[in-house]
């Protein structure tokens, strides 16, 4: 059965840096609202919206405390309602974020689970160890270890893969399957169209009895992934779930976020057969030039850049491999911004645009990136909020760097300076708010939409241009396929009985020479400086060209 899916070109919002309505410096429910007609004349069909509801934000909304209810800075109920309302209304379709994995400390399933070990909902939770000793050396990705002790002091640990005030569900409880599946369609009644499923990866555990193997001489956590990334129970547990939404909801899109799969993993979750997942969010795109870095620093906040070779590879093998859509981004709010991490001109921005998303698949655009917006700066490592931070700068400056530098380095990594307000028009704040942005920093010189929407050859028209061309049949059904003019190009075909495009992206800042396989070419969209003789085509720096061939 066609999907509206199979068509889809989706929007990431983090909707606390949006738009806010109210002037208390957070974006908002009605602040997206009031930007669907911009949302509409960008050419998107579909939009992600990061978490909203009821949440402490110890993890800007990741951690939950009530999945029924809007948390009330973003709005509420009635204000969700006629989102969804006035986006359909609009043509676009909404899907929300589902964080299944782990829920908040302040969730009274997690409140009523530390009680007492005689809670009814003890076992929503993981609780393992005795006499205050962790079952475990697994480390948490935000950190230290996954253990946290046991608040009501029963000598037991319990498990978080993320912060420690976001504790693990127990997803071999059944019970907790069918409490989380009766969320998905809480919401699908609502009227979504749609679910990204947060880390889905990491609800099965291994043997949480095992060590991860050391070389014995230490006692530092480590993230053990094998032990708790893409078990089989995964999928055991998925399977009862997705088929009930799709019983229910055949044509609600499930959206898996799979960091670490492998193209192999991707296959399993994606396939028709599978009825897990629809299209999953792999991190394994962006394979970074470890070479490049100084081994006398944690590597985690250094400027990296992408090894090309390995990326061409790669997306070549997604491509041809999964028989479900790929997706197809450059950043998203756990990484910096594709003008911040990846290109180092607009030109080179706007060709890896042309790269990415008239492959065969979804794009989905992180707010702000059909600006050109960078990450913001940072000043202090406090703005952060991240313990790993302080470490590194404090390490840089025993390497003898100047702070200044090391907190450039870091903002120009890290997750958070990818988060900022977005920029509308030229009044204070950029128009995000008419208070103060609930994260500041020193945002980059990017123009506004006001201005972008005035001038035709801006980033923003840009990308108006490009997703109108990937709205087209030919860029929708059409068969992927590379043609190899060597490394430093990336040259592409889509084509169908009736039509055949042509994508060439120069991947370096030196001219890439070739001859085009025999046709008449007529350039849809370019970026950078190109000439073409017959069939001979010179592509500029970073240039690209999207051609029609009759
Ligand atoms: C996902 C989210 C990330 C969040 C984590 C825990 O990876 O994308 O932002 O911190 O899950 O929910
Ligand atoms: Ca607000």
């Amino acid at each position: 059965m066609a999907s509206w899916y199979d068509r889809a070109i989706i929007y990431q919002i983090y909707p606390k840096s949006f738009q806010d309505s109210n002037g208390d410096g957070i974006g908002d429910l009605n602040g997206i609202r009031q930007r669907i007609p911009y949302l509409k004349d960008l050419g998107i069909n579909a939009v992600w919206l990061n978490p909203v509801f009821v949440s402490p934000q110890v993890d800007n909304g990741y951690d939950v405390a009530n999945y029924y209810a809007i948390d009330e800075r973003m709005g509420t109920m009635a204000d969700m309602e006629a989102l969804i309302a006035d986006m359909h209304a609009a043509g676009i379709h909404v899907i929300m974020d589902f964080v299944l994995n782990h829920t908040s400390d302040q969730h009274p399933w997690f409140q009523d689970a530390v009680k007492s070990k005689n809670s009814i909902y003890r076992d929503y939770y993981i609780f393992a160890g005795k006499n205050g000793r962790k079952p475990n050396n697994w480390g948490s990705f935000f950190g230290g270890s996954v253990w946290a002790p046991d608040p009501s002091g029963s000598g037991q640990s319990y498990f978080h893969l993320f912060d420690k005030r976001m504790p693990d569900l127990n997803w071999a409880n059944p019970e907790v399957r069918l409490a989380m599946g009766d969320v998905a369609e809480f919401w699908l009644g609502k009227g979504i169209d749609g679910l990204r499923l947060d880390a889905f990866i990491h609800i099965a555990k291994g043997d949480l009895y095992q060590n991860y193997p050391t070389a014995g001489d230490d006692n530092e956590p480590i993230v053990a992934e094998p032990f708790f990334a893409n078990l089989p129970k995964v999928q055991e547990w998925l399977r009862p779930f997705a088929e009930r939404i799709k019983a229910d909801y055949p044509q609600a899109f499930l959206l898996g976020e799979a960091a670490s799969a492998s193209v192999n993993l991707a296959v399993d979750y994606t396939s028709a057969y599978a009825h897990l997942m629809d299209s999953v969010i792999t991190f394994r795109y962006f394979t970074t030039d470890e070479e490049a870095l100084d081994d006398t620093l944690p590597h985690q906040y250094q400027p990296t850049s992408i090894d090309w070779h390995q990326f061409r590879e790669t997306q070549v093998v997604w491509q041809q491999t999964l028989a479900s859509l790929p997706t197809l981004y450059w950043s998203n709010h756990d990484m910096a911004r594709l003008a911040t991490r990846v290109a180092h001109s607009e030109t080179e921005a706007r060709s890896l645009a042309i790269l990415m998303y008239l492959q065969r698949g979804i794009p989905i655009i992180y707010y702000g990136e059909e600006l050109g917006m960078q990450n913001l700066q940072f000043n202090s490592s406090s703005q952060f909020a991240d313990p790993s931070v302080d470490a590194f700068v404090k390490k840089a400056i025993t390497q003898g760097k100047a702070k200044a530098d090391a907190l450039k380095m870091v903002s120009a990594t890290h997750k958070l300076p990818a988060r900022g307000p977005m920029s509308w028009d030229d009044s204070a704040h950029g128009g995000f708010t008419t208070g103060t942005p609930w994260l500041n920093g020193a945002a980059s010189k990017t123009a506004p939409v006001s201005a972008q929407k005035q001038d035709k050859n801006s980033m923003l028209n840009f990308y108006k241009q490009l997703l109108a061309i990937k709205a087209e049949p030919v860029l929708q059904e059409g068969k992927f396929r590379l043609l190899d003019f060597g490394d430093s190009t990336y040259v592409y075909t889509r084509q169908t009985a009736l039509e055949t495009v042509l994508v060439a992206v120069n991947l370096t800042a030196r001219d890439a020479v070739f001859t085009l396989p025999a046709g008449e070419y007529t350039a849809l969209l370019s970026a950078g400086a190109y000439g073409q003789t017959g069939n001979e085509l010179t592509l500029g720096a970073h240039a690209s060209v999207v051609f029609q061939r009759y």
